[in-house]
């Protein structure tokens, strides 16, 4: 689900792609009063942050500011940020290079930090970056226009107190960007994991989950507004667990899922991430149940070696995953599964890195997300391990990896030719306006001419006649 920088492509369809990293808000409205003032707004790092963005979007909406996709036009820059990875802080200072010449032409103008590397850095971002008026953290954005305010008065605002409780429930999300077709809803915040080399703790602050009321009704809006797919978003989506306070019942993901899948059964439910610890028996039936509950899952194996797993604090064994992987292909045959891998973490070896490479063939992933271990400040990982293994290793290690990964979605994509599926269509295709593109039930993108009178939204019929590692090619089944 996460790509901070723009090497991968996917936040898994869903997942932010490539292209979509440093994604500008679009204009959605048009400034008619000269006066109004414009916000700009960047976005890097997971679906979260694209979703949060759209948050951030609607609160400074509300206290009457406009958007913006010109940067020098802009009032007020933002940029949602992600620690992730160190390339990822990287790529952030590049962009602050590039407004501190927007400002210098334009004095007045304030530029906001917002999301992962405000959280983790706090004031100190106010010391490092002479530029940036504003550092606000995932759960502060209501507090937005009180702190802009206070910085065109002169003060710098930070706000990076994290929530127990901040869900922004309430809040309509003013979709960036959007197809009107696939829509994102944030369904829990915050994550109690600790994985050992991860910082999304530290940033994101304490699990909760948001109104299951709330939920869908914000899914029987986006399904009342044409939209057809929606995506359940959180760090580790299947802990969610909610109490109604009128009654003390308790919803879990499952009953999530079930109460979201009622919608209407032309709405898809997607849902990322997973992880494997949480991915009951109750929640693969759930799936299995509703035809429009996509059979995917993005379930990160992280390492297919023990040691490694343990240290780096993922609670599950190579062969607890491994049964849990036949268990999802037990209940759900047809269900495609995807992968975060890491390599180069904390004293692995070359064997414990093949076991990473036999647990792909294993899983036999439709897709991975793949990094090289980078360490990160304050994790366990980097308080309590050396990080050892060298660059080059790494780097070989990543490269391994990709290959087989590259192999295995190539394979399994040929055994696709012939099969017939039923696709959402999201919207032309990128590289021709005489093509459709759309996902199948496993989250394949399938590239398909145009014949007949179709529309985004609409759901067709296509039998796949070609294949890449990456897409399906095919043609329409029925056309009219
Ligand atoms: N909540 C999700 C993943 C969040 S971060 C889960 O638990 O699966 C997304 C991915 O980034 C992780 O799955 C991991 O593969 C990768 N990642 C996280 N920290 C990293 C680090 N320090 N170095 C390299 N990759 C990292
Ligand atoms: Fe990070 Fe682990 Fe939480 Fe995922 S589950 S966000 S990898 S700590
Ligand atoms: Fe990055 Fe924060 Fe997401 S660190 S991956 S933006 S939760």
């Amino acid at each position: 689900m996460y790509n901070e920088n723009p090497t991968l492509q996917d936040l898994g369809s869903k997942t932010i792609d490539e292209s979509a990293q440093g994604q500008v808000y679009a204009a959605a409205a048009v400034a008619e009063d000269p006066d109004t003032k414009l916000f700009y707004i960047e976005s890097y790092g997971c679906q979260m942050n694209f979703s949060d963005s759209e948050i951030v979007a609607s609160i400074l909406g509300d206290a009457g500011y406009n958007p913006t996709r010109d940067l020098d036009a802009a009032d007020l820059i933002l940029i949602n940020t992600c620690s992730i990875r160190e390339k990822a802080e990287d790529t952030v200072r590049k962009r602050l290079r590039v407004f501190d010449k927007v400002k210098r032409r334009k004095p007045g103008t304030m530029v906001g930090v917002l999301g992962c590397m405000a959280e983790r850095l706090k004031a100190k971002f106010l010391e490092e970056e002479k530029l940036v008026d504003l550092v606000v953290g995932p759960d502060a954005y209501r507090d937005l226009p009180n702190l802009v305010a206070g910085a065109e008065e002169g003060d710098k605002g930070v706000n990076v107190f994290l929530s127990r409780e901040e869900t922004y429930a309430d809040i309509n999300p003013l979709r960036l960007q959007t197809n009107g077709v696939t829509a994102f809803i944030s369904i829990m915040r915050g994550c109690d994991n600790m994985c050992s080399f991860c910082v999304v703790p530290y940033t994101r602050g304490r699990e909760r989950s948001r109104s299951a009321f709330s939920i869908v009704a914000e899914a029987t809006d986006l399904f009342d507004r044409g939209f057809r797919e929606v995506t359940l978003l959180g760090q580790n989506v299947d802990s969610y667990k909610w109490t109604n306070p009128e009654t003390e019942e308790i919803v879990n993901f499952a009953e999530l899922l079930t109460l979201t899948a009622a919608v209407h059964p032309d709405l898809r439910i997607r849902f990322s991430t997973s992880h494997p610890k949480d991915i009951t028996d109750d929640v693969l039936y759930a799936m299995r149940a509703h035809e429009n509950v996509c059979k995917y899952i993005h379930l990160p194996v992280q390492s297919g070696n023990s040691r490694i797993l343990d240290l780096m604090n993922r609670t599950y064994d190579r062969e607890w995953y491994q049964k849990k992987i036949d268990r999802v292909y037990e209940v759900i045959p047809e269900c495609a599964i995807s992968s975060d891998v890491i390599t180069g973490f904390c004293s692995e070896t070359e064997e414990e890195h093949r076991d990473t490479l036999s647990m792909i063939e294993y899983a036999r992933y439709s897709m991975s997300y793949m990094f090289y271990y980078s360490e990160r400040p304050g994790t366990p990982a980097a308080r309590k391990f050396a990080d050892d293994v060298p660059l080059s290793v790494k780097k070989r290690r990543l490269q391994e990896i990709i290959d087989l990964q590259t192999g295995i979605s190539h394979e399994l994509n040929q055994q696709d030719i012939g099969k017939t599926f039923r696709v959402l269509i999201e919207g032309e295709s990128k590289r021709s306006d005489q093509d459709w593109k759309g996902r199948n039930t496993q989250n394949k993108m399938i590239i398909f001419p145009k014949n007949g009178d179709h529309r985004p939204g609409e759901y067709v019929t296509v039998t796949v006649t070609d294949a890449t590692s990456a897409t399906l090619l095919g043609h329409l089944n029925t056309p009219h």
